[in-house]
């Protein structure tokens, strides 16, 4: 074989990216591979948009038959984003015999397992390492370097789009809109971001990272999850008075035999390592029983950091055919018996908004303790106002208890609102 000829499948943020490095770096590559890659053609919606970046016309095309009966196309890269048709296209590749990599967290998220399993029936290759915290190479240090691991945690910052406009939110009081704005303008956002603002996008990837960090299957929509949009300066503020700053966090963890699953924005102590995971970085903090503690720490979103996941995976399966080696990534069993918690205990930072009188703390911490809740702190802002706000830390409480609790606070008369409930990360993770 004296080169491997790829497809691309979309030339947005990521399918540009790749498109630069291929060519920045052709003759590493080359020498790395033993023969050049070279993009033989490349599917998109629109050949005649303007683009950032010379591509023949000749190799543009609309129809997804050009490449999928082009019979020296060996591999295909699926940039394209969204569900449908993404997920036909791969698997009508897959079939057709040809290895795929993909950057694309909602097609392995849903449909993954299976893809692995049609890859491995066909004998090509499935590639993802660009679906999860863009260039961090976490499916990979997955899947082989911490192999021998009994993975107990992974908690992560997995969405660039969100981190970075809640670092734009708390370093420079920027409101929601401009910092999404310019999130979209950087290339971080999904097409629709919100995706990304709700939390599904970061659903999506910790739906990968609990199949391969724990064998454990959970369809990405039954991983309960809630969004930034509701999260104020005023409570990054709070926070920040209290020791913490606000993060969308991904978390996987065991507890007592069970997996807890969710994504949630979490009050994060600023001494703990994610605290310090500004703008588009991402992060994963995972714990195993044989290497202890370790942090993954890189660009979780944007054009040339995917875009070099994207690549190094291109380059994996280029190897791998040009050796004749096939082996692939070593996923684990299924685990059926790790029951899915999701909405398990933890602490919580809960802001009540109550008259400023004597005796009220005392009438709330009462029915509090009567439900179980414990307070690890409280703090109650301003002064002079009728209102205030009076902010508390629970210790660790299961989530319906501290519900039932605060639908009885409610009725007080004193007591004007529960304006925000968010969890609390412990400095022990
Ligand atoms: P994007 O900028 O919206 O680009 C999508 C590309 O796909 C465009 O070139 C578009 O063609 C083409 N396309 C879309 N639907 C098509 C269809 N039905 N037929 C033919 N072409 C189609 O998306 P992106 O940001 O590059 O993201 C691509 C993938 O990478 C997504 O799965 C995303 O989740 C993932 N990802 C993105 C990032 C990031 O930072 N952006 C990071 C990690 C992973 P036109 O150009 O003609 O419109
Ligand atoms: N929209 C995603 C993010 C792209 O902001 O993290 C990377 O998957």
């Amino acid at each position: 074989m004296d080169s491997i000829k790829i497809a691309l499948l979309g030339l947005g943020n990521v399918g540009r990216g790749v498109w630069k490095i291929l060519h920045g770096h052709r003759d590493m590559i080359r020498e790395y591979v033993g023969v050049p890659i070279e993009i033989k053609k490349v599917l998109v919606r629109d050949i005649h948009k303007k683009r950032d970046i010379d591509v023949p016309f000749h190799i543009l095309t609309t129809k997804f038959d050009d490449i999928l009966f082009d019979e020296d196309i060996h591999i295909i890269v699926e940039l394209m984003g969204g569900l449908n048709p993404a997920y036909q296209y791969i698997r009508k590749a897959i079939e057709k015999g040809k290895h795929v990599v993909t950057a694309n967290k909602a097609v392995i998220a849903s449909y993954g397992k299976e893809l692995i399993q049609l890859a491995n029936q066909r004998n090509v290759l499935l590639r993802f390492e660009g679906s999860v915290g863009g260039g961090i190479p976490i499916i990979a240090a997955l899947t082989k370097s911490l192999a021998a691991n009994e993975i107990e945690t992974v908690v992560g910052i997995i969405n660039g789009t969100t981190n970075y406009i809640l670092t734009q939110m708390t370093r420079y009081e920027m409101d929601f809109n401009t910092a999404l704005k310019l999130a979209q303008e950087k290339g971080y956002a999904e097409a629709d971001p919100t995706s990304d603002v709700e939390g599904e996008d970061a659903a999506f990837k910790l739906s990968i990272l609990a199949f391969i960090a724990f064998g454990v299957q959970v369809p990405p929509q039954d991983i309960p999850r809630e969004g930034i949009t509701r999260i104020s300066e005023k409570e990054i503020q709070y926070a920040a008075q209290l020791g913490y700053t606000i993060k969308l966090l991904a978390v996987a963890k065991k507890h007592d035999g069970k997996l807890d699953l969710h994504v949630h924005p979490t009050l994060v102590p600023i001494t703990h390592p994610l605290a310090a995971v500004n703008d588009e970085f991402n992060a994963l903090f995972i714990k195993g029983d044989a290497i202890g503690e370790l942090m993954m720490y890189g660009k979780g979103a944007g054009s040339l950091p995917t875009g070099s996941a994207v690549v190094g995976d291109i380059m994996d399966v280029s190897c791998a055919m040009m050796s004749g080696f096939r082996e692939p990534y070593a996923y684990r069993n299924v685990r059926e018996d790790l029951y899915i918690n999701g909405e398990g205990e933890g602490e919580y930072y809960v802001r009540l908004e109550v008259v400023d009188q004597p005796g009220v703390l005392g009438k709330i911490s009462t029915v509090l303790g009567n439900y179980g809740v414990s307070i690890a702190s409280v703090v109650q802002r301003g002064r002079g106002e009728r209102v205030v706000p009076l902010v508390l830390i629970t210790h660790r409480v299961e989530r319906k208890k501290l519900d039932l609790a605060l639908e009885e606070i409610k009725k007080f008369d004193v007591v004007e609102e529960v304006a925000s409930i968010l969890r609390v990360e412990s400095h022990s993770s």
